[in-house]
Order: structure tokens, then sequence, then C-alpha cells
């Protein structure tokens, strides 16, 4: 029986021998191994980035943001080029001062990374490891808890309430005497939703007092209002929570890689020990970073782009009798009326990228928003085959 890594392995040999659509007769019984335990998800990310077959039309299947990087932070790569031999440590801290200025923290509570990957996996290596276990949504964005996991925690998978939200009062009574962490994703990843700011602060000063929490906040710039429905004033206030951010979503970096963390001084301490922080951020992208953090202008414009192309995506799906979760972030989850790796393959097939989920007794498509080109692809591929 062929371990999981040498099935992996095998098939990516096989995906680059076939170049492409060939692969796909394998792509059913791949899908069904699933990546750990998570039996919602078939493939993660890179799983499926390496079966995608070369020139897609519509690369719908990972939430970034196709309208970025912002003309600003592009223009600082092009123009830092030339001194990406030196080690970029000079530039850190006036990265750290632009998000400790705009959050209004100070440095002590702030830790970069490249992207915010790594400290998820750090967060899970600090507090999980060993034992105990995680109180999270289920489905949710299933990196942390997966990595708990293989460090010896048990997922406590909460579901999700009826309108696909984070049941927040579920969750802090999962809470037991074994819990080392509670992971909330707000805006949560694959439904994009969010639950309500006033209920989720109160649930993070409450249960923070018993264990730690963290808030990952990929999304939140996506929301109509992120400066209101983050969590980091509840770090300001001296709560044990961490906030997670990139600037992989809206700022369109998924490629540069920048993230962070905002937590206690004393909770940024343990996590520095687990990671290698702003270290592990090329220099480019800490340009870029500096350059383009709170582009108000960019951010409006991508903002209003990837609204339209939603709303397009909206309609598409009303006019095929489909029904939808209403979405705060970039990408929309909606209940598919076929079995979801069929679905998937099919849309392949098209030349169209798209991931699938399984929960609450139904098939599920997640479809991330692209440009208006990339949407049209979806509609008339969905078209064929709805
Ligand atoms: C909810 C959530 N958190 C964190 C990440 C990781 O992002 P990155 O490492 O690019 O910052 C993702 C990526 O899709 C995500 O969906």
């Amino acid at each position: 029986m062929p371990t999981l890594m040498n099935r992996r392995d095998w098939l990516r040999t096989g995906a680059i021998v076939t170049g492409g659509l060939p692969f796909l007769s394998s792509f059913g019984s791949f899908a069904s191994t699933g990546r750990t335990s998570n039996p919602n998800r078939q493939l993660s990310d890179a799983e499926f980035e390496r079966l995608a077959p070369p020139g897609l039309k519509a690369r719908l299947f990972a939430n970034e943001n196709p309208f970025g990087p912002s003309e600003k932070a592009r223009k600082a790569i092009v123009d830092n080029l030339s001194s990406c031999y030196q080690y970029p440590f000079m530039h850190f801290d006036e990265l750290t001062s632009k998000v400790t200025a705009y959050e209004g923290v100070i440095k002590e509570n702030l830790l970069f990374s490249s992207g915010s990957s790594p400290l998820l996996l750090a967060t899970a290596l600090a507090f999980c490891h060993g034992g105990g276990n995680v109180v999270a949504g289920d489905p949710t964005y299933d990196d942390l808890p997966e990595r708990a996991e293989s460090f010896g925690a048990t997922w406590k998978k909460v579901p999700l309430t009826a309108d696909y939200k984070l049941d927040l009062e579920a969750m802090e009574k999962a809470i037991d005497a074994n819990t080392k962490l509670v992971y909330i994703c707000n805006p949560n990843n694959p439904t994009a939703t969010a639950v309500d700011t006033a209920k989720l602060k109160a649930f993070c000063e409450r249960v923070s007092k018993k264990v730690m929490v963290m808030v990952d906040e990929a999304y939140i710039d996506y929301m109509p209002d992120p400066a209101t429905a983050t969590m980091i004033g509840a770090v300001k206030n001296g709560h044990n929570i961490i906030v997670a951010r990139t600037f992989s979503k809206l700022y369109g970096f998924a490629g540069l890689r920048v993230g962070y963390v905002i937590a206690l001084p004393e909770t940024i301490k343990k996590l520095e020990g687990l990671t290698p922080g702003a270290f592990s951020i090329s220099g480019p992208a800490v340009h870029a970073a500096i350059a383009g953090y709170q582009d108000k202008e960019y951010l409006k414009t991508a903002l209003a782009k990837t609204n339209e192309s939603k709303e397009f995506l909206y309609k598409t799906l009303k006019a095929e009798g489909y029904d939808y979760i209403p979405s705060v972030a970039n990408f929309v989850m909606f209940p598919l009326q076929m079995e979801s790796e069929r679905f998937v393959q099919e849309m392949m097939k098209r030349g169209v990228g798209v991931r699938s989920w399984k929960f609450n007794k139904k098939e599920w498509c997640r479809i991330s928003i692209g440009r208006m080109d990339e949407m049209e692809a979806f509609a008339s591929a969905f078209k064929e085959i709805s």
C-alpha cells in the first residue's frame, strides 16, 4: 500500500509527464484520499495547484486577488531590485512603524512573517504540541487545526450555525480542561461568513481568560469596515488573544508573502522562538509592503472590482437555479446539484479551476472571485454542466 507521500509524488510525476488534462482520470481517486483527517475538503491548495492543468482560463481555486499588487507596491519592487543582494533587516523597522502607527499598538505587539501561514504553524506548535485539543469550526480554514493534530492535539470540530457562521456559543461550550487553543477564522474560509462583531468581542474577552484564542482575519479587508470588525482592539485592552493578518488577500501579495500577528508581548515572545519572523520575508516583498500598506485608493478599487465580479457570479448562479451563501469575502460557497469531485473535474476540463467540499450532507463548490474574464469563463462552463 503506497503512502500518501508516495501517491502524491507519483501523481505529480504523472501530471508532468502527461502534461495536463490526461491526468484528470487520476484526479477523482486522488481527491478522495484527502489531505489528512479532514473529510470535508478534498485537496489542499498546494495539492490542487500541482494538479491544475497549465493554461487554465480561470484560476478560481486559491482565494487570491487577481487585481493586485498595487502600482505603488509594483514600483517599489522594481525600484529595489538592484539591492536584492542585501539582507533587508534595515527596512523591517519602517514596515513595523507603519503597521503599529495604523493599528495603535507597540512594536512588542507585532510579529511579521512570510505570510501568515508560518505564524499559524508557530501558534499550533506553541499551544498544541504534545496533546490537548483545539476548538475550531467545521468547516473552517484547516491549516492550523491540522497542524495541531500533527503535534498530537485533537481538533474539536464545532459545526456551523444554520446560516453557516461559526457557532460561538457551541464553541464556548466545547472548551474543556484539555483545550489549549480556540481558533476563530473570521470571515470564515470556506463559507465567507462573518460573526457579529460585538458577540465575537465579548467571546474573546470571556474565553481568553481561560484559554488562548486566535482570530484569523485573513479576509477582514473585504468587510465593509475592517477597523470596526477587527479584534485588535481586544489585544490593546490587554486580552490574551492572537490576531492574524495577511497581505495575501486584498493586497494581492499571495506570491510575495507578507503576514503578521498582533498579540500581547509575552505571546509574541513565545511565537518569536518558533519562527524566523520578519527575516523570512524577501527584500522586494518588504519594500512592496511598505509602499502598499493602507493604500486606500488601491484597496477601494480592488474591492470594487471584486464586488463587481461577485455580483456577476451571484446573477449567474441565480439564473441557473442555484443558491449560494452570501459572501463577505473574495470567495463564494454554493451547494451543488451533482457530486462535487465530478463537478470540479468537469470544470477543470473546461479550463476553470474551482474547489469542492462536502459538509452538512451536501456537496459544495467554493469559487474564488476573479477578474470578469475569469467569471465569464466560469459562467459559460457552468452553463454547460449545471
Ligand atoms: C483563513 C486563512 N488564513 C491564513 C491563510 C494563509 O495565508 P498566507 O500564508 O498567504 O498569509 C489563508 C490562505 O488562504 C486563509 O484562507
